[in-house]
């Protein structure tokens, strides 16, 4: 029998592209949010009874982190109360939820990668309600994988390097704040990571999937660790030595030539941003290899995969 997959956020960044590593994993049934809308637990109690899924993989999420801060019901109703609504129907029909989570939860208040057993104080209200949908999952009594990923970024939606793209074809002068660390991690080799992670803990075998073993939080970023200022030098740089008919970069740069040549570092404080965000959020990633034996490539060598493979 084939394994039955309920996919949120197909649209997303991290969505599409699990929307296309999931097919060879099993049968994705991924509802768009006016199908399932995670504010209105009842669509979700719907789609969750009608699919009867073995897998859950919620890639929905209010990703607007500044936005967040003047909306932070409309986030936690995404982030927290929504993916408990998902968690107590995942354990309903025993499925199991792989949900994602972020750096964010964390203050940047260490200097060395944080370990899933360090205490989150999130600094900001995406980062509150996104831990609040961690505790909501780990409290529901479904088995369940969370993922803490960082600096997510793709060849489509919005994100660092289709900023970068841009305004490097109206500035010859970027200038980038480089007191904030962390690890820019490519959906693509999330997504996959992700995969290769549900085939080594659940294998051949199908439901009702024994997995309380494994259930918990495990860091997954990109190795490695960076600031914005650096991600985008390197950005600048692989755009230098690649080809640049790329579909996804020809999007990009809406056909444009790139015309920056000077990257400059700045501060956070010059920004005047709302919100606060930690500067330093690199995360062990450990846990995810001594449980699944699964990496992340590191950051430079993710970034080069999007310049170098015609297919992204
Ligand atoms: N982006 C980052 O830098 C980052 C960093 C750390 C962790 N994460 C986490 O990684 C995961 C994936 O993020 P992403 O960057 O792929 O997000 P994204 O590109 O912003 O996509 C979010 C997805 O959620 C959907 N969505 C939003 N509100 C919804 C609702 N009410 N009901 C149903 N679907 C809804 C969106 O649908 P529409 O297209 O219809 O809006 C979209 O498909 C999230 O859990 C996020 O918190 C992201």
């Amino acid at each position: 029998m084939k394994r039955t997959i309920l996919l949120t956020g197909k649209t997303g960044q991290l969505g599409s592209e699990l929307l296309r590593s999931l097919r060879r994993f099993g049968e994705v049934i991924a509802p768009d949010r006016n199908e399932l809308d995670l504010r209105d637990p009842e669509t979700i109690r719907l789609v969750m009874r009608d699919v009867k899924p073995q897998l859950v993989i919620n890639a929905a999420a209010y990703t607007a982190v500044d936005a967040a801060e003047t909306d932070e019901a409309g986030a936690l109703a995404v982030n927290a109360e929504g993916p408990q609504v998902l968690a107590l129907a995942s354990k309903k029909v025993d499925a199991l939820l792989v949900h994602f989570s972020t750096d964010y939860v964390f203050d940047g208040s260490k200097n060395i990668p944080y370990v899933e057993s360090d205490s989150p104080n999130p600094l900001n209200a995406y980062g509150r309600t996104k831990l609040a949908g961690e505790e909501a999952i780990r409290n529901s009594g479904a088995d369940h994988l969370i993922f803490r990923t960082s600096w997510v970024y793709a060849t489509q939606g919005r994100n660092f390097l289709l900023t970068i793209l841009r305004l490097a074809t109206e500035r010859e002068e970027l200038k980038i704040v480089d007191d904030q660390t962390g690890a820019p991690t490519c959906a693509r080799d999330l997504a996959e990571s992700t995969v290769k992670v549900l085939a080594r803990a659940i294998g051949r075998t199908q439901e009702p999937i024994a997995f309380s073993n494994f259930n918990g939080i495990y860091h997954a970023t990109a190795a490695g660790q960076t600031t914005w200022y650096e991600f985008a030098k390197a950005i600048l740089e692989e755009v230098a030595q690649a080809p640049q008919n790329l579909p996804w970069f020809t999007s990009a740069t809406n056909g444009r030539p790139i015309i920056a040549s000077r990257v400059l570092p700045t501060s956070t404080k010059a920004f005047s941003s709302p919100t606060h965000r930690p500067s330093y959020s690199v995360l062990a990633n450990g846990r995810l290899m001594a449980g699944f034996g699964v990496a992340l490539a590191d950051w430079r060598t993710q970034l080069r995969g999007c310049f170098s493979s015609n297919g992204r």
